[in-house]
């Protein structure tokens, strides 16, 4: 990283740089809908290919002011620009004290539909509510506990959709998107949410009001349609189900289910948009995509397994677009850095695609490069952080990639997927910052393999 000169000793960016981050930075990622996207908007960024704007002024203000952080020339709140690897794990390593994960403004928005979810929590609430949540989704595990259900209800799933796509020649994000929730209803709250559609569109309603974080209140009324709803499906435990492995863990004080598993209903969703542009990634990446067929061909699907090479596509896509651009913390003591001290209740933003996509740093920055994820060394030190890490490390990485790649694998074997749109996934080209899921298509052609 570049040191700065001059205006580096301060770390305090001017306020024209401050402008221009709101801009090219805070903006974008706030109005194509940080809870829930906004297709429309995510449209329109699309075309401008917004994100690459973003990277280019970040690596403008590591130039300027070296590596930081960068503290935002904000009135009532003090907040800093994370632009030194070192500091990103620092500060991820040093969650939840003295950076807690509970920000001010991720609490503003998530007070919406998980007001006790522990990524909101502090303290010996979150310690609680974080050891509930790994005990439930087997965070340490690549291949969960209940992986032979949940495999079946992917494969089930996923042969349908390929059925239907095949029906009508064509695969599009309406399509897919049903098919997901499907699977993740089923394998969160059992059988009996599978077509429980209202569930998830009360869910959608408040991320759609989270998106506009305090500025709008909570709408009661939906919330409380959505919790009991959520209850009754809990309730039901439903065996070979996420909720019956709910039933049978230990709870503390503070950790009520219906407060924890919205998160998780609410972070499958983006998984769908990851799964998707990793098979638009496959379908124009010839070499990539026969290393997975070879992988998904030589097994036997139905049983539970850690398809690495397909993980591997879907953490690349991951990678490319971010689902989570911008992670948060806050300070809990004055912190110090080579640029001064910064106060107690110091926000910092590390947004991900500036370190995903550094083409100063990563020659593959802007290219389809799963082996980056095989091998352990690829990345080194180099902060690629899709799921964070540290104490506040998703804790559902492991389970969202089995389900996600079992579902591309079960897609992969059986059909050949065209890509018709869009069309910037040129191997020779480097890809594009930013890619709207809801305009991908394919033409789907059967494979002749059951
Ligand atoms: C592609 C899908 C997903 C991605 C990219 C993803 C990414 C992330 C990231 C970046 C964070 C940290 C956020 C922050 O620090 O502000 C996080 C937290 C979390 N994720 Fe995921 N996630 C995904 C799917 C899931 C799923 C399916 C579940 C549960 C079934 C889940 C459960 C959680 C929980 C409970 C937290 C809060 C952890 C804490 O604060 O200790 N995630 N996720």
């Amino acid at each position: 990283m570049n040191q700065g000169t001059g205006v580096a000793a301060s770390g305090r960016a001017s306020v024209p740089d401050t402008l221009r981050t709101a801009a090219n930075v805070l903006l974008p990622t706030v109005a194509q809908g940080v809870i829930a996207r906004r297709p429309k908007v995510v449209g329109a960024f699309d075309r401008l290919d917004a994100d690459r704007r973003a990277v280019a002024h970040m690596q403008q203000l590591a130039e300027r002011y070296g590596p930081g952080p960068v503290r935002l020339n904000v009135p009532g709140r003090s907040f800093a620009l994370v632009l030194d690897p070192e500091h990103v794990h620092r500060i991820l390593e040093g969650s939840p004290e003295p950076f807690a994960t509970a920000n001010l403004e991720k609490r503003a928005a998530l007070n919406h539909f998980q007001p006790g979810g522990v990524l909101i929590s502090h303290g010996r609430e979150r310690a609680e509510r974080r050891r509930f949540n790994e005990a439930v989704l087997d965070t340490s595990q690549p291949v969960h506990r209940m992986a032979d259900r949940i495999v079946a209800t992917v494969r089930d799933e996923a042969e349908q959709l390929a059925a239907q796509a095949q029906g009508s020649g064509q695969l599009v994000w309406d399509d897919f998107i049903v098919a997901w929730w499907r699977v993740v209803r089923r394998v969160v709250l059992g059988d009996g949410a599978r077509d429980d559609h209202e569930t998830t569109d009360l869910l959608s309603r408040l991320r759609a009001e989270a998106n506009w974080s305090y500025l709008l209140p909570r709408r009661s009324s939906v919330y409380d349609r959505f919790k009991e709803r959520l209850r009754t499906h809990l309730e039901r435990a439903e065996p070979g189900s996420l909720a019956a492995l709910i039933a049978e863990t230990p709870q503390a004080a503070h950790t009520d289910p219906v407060d924890q598993v919205p998160q998780w209903l609410f972070a499958f969703d983006p998984a769908g948009m990851v799964a998707i542009r990793a098979l638009a990634l496959l379908a124009t990446h010839p070499e990539p995509a026969r290393e997975v067929r070879e992988e998904i061909d030589g097994v036997d699907l139905s049983t539970p397994q850690e398809l690495r090479r397909t993980r591997a596509a879907m953490l690349e896509s991951v990678r490319l677009w971010p689902t989570t651009p911008a992670v948060l913390r806050d300070s809990t003591t004055e912190t110090t850095w080579p640029t001064g001290t910064l106060p107690a209740g110091t926000g910092f933003l590390i947004y991900a695609p500036y370190f995903h996509r550094d083409d100063r740093t990563l020659d593959y920055a802007d290219r389809f490069a799963p082996e980056v994820w095989l091998d352990e060394r690829g990345h080194g030190d180099w902060p690629l952080i899709p799921f964070s890490e540290g104490p506040g490390v998703c804790p559902g990485q492991n389970l969202v990639l089995l389900t996600t790649s079992t579902f591309l694998a079960c897609l992969l074997r059986s059909h050949e997927f065209r890509l018709l749109g869009p069309d910037r996934l040129d191997p020779a080209r480097p890809l594009p910052a930013t890619l709207s899921p809801f305009d991908v298509r394919f033409a789907v052609s059967d494979r002749g393999r059951p």
